[in-house]
């Protein structure tokens, strides 16, 4: 019998309608869009608005347009996972009311944190439960509402991220297609520079933390930049050269959307072709744990049987690394 490899079989996707413009931006805080084009590449974002929503209200829109492309019956889903650093609440897993949700009453759910790494290490983990042999049916989904931890203050963070939200679905497959090998690595040396301190354990939200808008995401802008860079680029040459792959070979580079210049940096590193780089930063910012299958979503229609796409991703932990996968349809 052939090696079971992990497939990726259909893909789904939902950003809000709400569109956050650099213009708008620059009625908010002290910035213009000249500055944040050049340095970012983003020209809008998505934002949901309205009481109550959460990120399960982007993970179940996203999986419900998976499900209706593919014509799944959700109750053939054997797990859910939800990649994200924004999960509806402290405890009570996101995945678990995302699944009952969308009818997937025959799973089970956990959700999974790797800040901007989230998904592609959650590529990992629901590979590995398929080539176990163990399910057939696995759905990821990368889901952030980053507006919940954004201060709309801080022109250091509030110009880069969105929300939205974008699923996969994973399935066994015998042709030697999917996910071909990966290089994942973390470093928590670099939490004191990208994190969203209160509401941990080890930094209860009080009300004096709440004053000092301890609430919110705080990064150290250059310093993440310059380990993104290093990392991300470092990643995809090693995933490249252990595979004997090379710029002619590979077809896609899906690189985390955080930053225009961070990503042109990795193709450039490899000399790829631009017109293989999936780009969609200008019209989502960073959606943290969505930017991967946003990409997936957006670049399906070209993506054929066999091409040879390489996933990589940089983000608070600091955690990184990169996925090579084959693509296994056409759609
Ligand atoms: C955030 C980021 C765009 C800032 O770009 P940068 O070139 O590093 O800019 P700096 O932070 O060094 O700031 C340069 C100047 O612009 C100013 N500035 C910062 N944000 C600004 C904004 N939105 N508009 C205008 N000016 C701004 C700074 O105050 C600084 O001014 P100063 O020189 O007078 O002090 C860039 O560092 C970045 O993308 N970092 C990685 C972020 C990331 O990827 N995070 C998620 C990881 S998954």
């Amino acid at each position: 019998m052939s090696k079971i490899s992990a497939a990726i079989t259909a893909v789904g996707a939902y950003v809000p309608d709400y569109v956050l413009t650099n213009q708008i931006l620059e009625t908010m805080v002290d910035t213009n869009d000249e500055w944040i084009t050049t340095r970012t590449g983003i020209k809008e974002r998505r934002i949901l608005k309205g009481e109550g929503k959460g990120t399960s209200y982007l993970a179940i829109k996203a999986a419900q347009d998976l499900i209706n492309k593919k014509g799944l019956n959700p109750e053939d889903i054997e797990l859910v996972i939800v990649a994200t650093a924004t999960p509806d609440m402290k405890a009570a897993s996101t995945a678990s009311y995302t699944a009952s949700q969308i009818g997937a009453i025959n799973a089970f759910t956990f959700d999974m944190d790797a800040a901007c790494s989230s998904f592609l290490y959650g590529m990992s983990v629901a590979a590995s439960y398929i080539e176990s042999g163990r399910y057939k049916n696995v759905l990821l989904i990368g889901a952030d509402k980053m507006s919940s931890i954004i201060n709309y203050k801080d022109r250091a963070t509030c110009i880069i991220f969105g929300d939205g939200a974008g699923a996969v679905l994973f399935e066994p497959n015998e042709e030697g297609l999917g996910l071909q090998d990966e290089y994942l690595r973390s470093d928590g040396s670099g939490r004191e520079f990208l994190q969203a301190t209160y509401g941990g354990s080890s930094f209860p939200v009080t009300e004096e933390a709440m004053a000092k808008g301890g609430q919110y995401a705080f990064q150290e802008g250059r310093t993440v930049f310059k380990n993104a860079v290093f990392n991300m680029a470092d990643a995809t040459v090693k995933i490249l050269d252990r595979n004997g792959l090379d710029k002619d070979s590979v077809d896609w580079l899906a690189a985390h959307q955080a930053n225009k210049r961070i990503i042109d940096a990795t193709a450039e590193r490899i000399n790829l072709d631009p017109a293989k780089v999936m780009m969609n930063i200008q019209k989502y910012g960073n959606t943290t744990s969505a930017t991967l299958p946003l990409l997936l979503n957006d670049y399906e229609s070209q993506l054929k049987k066999g091409d040879n796409v390489i996933f990589a991703a940089f983000g608070g932990g600091f955690n990184w690394g990169a996925i090579y996968l084959k693509w296994a349809y056409n759609s």
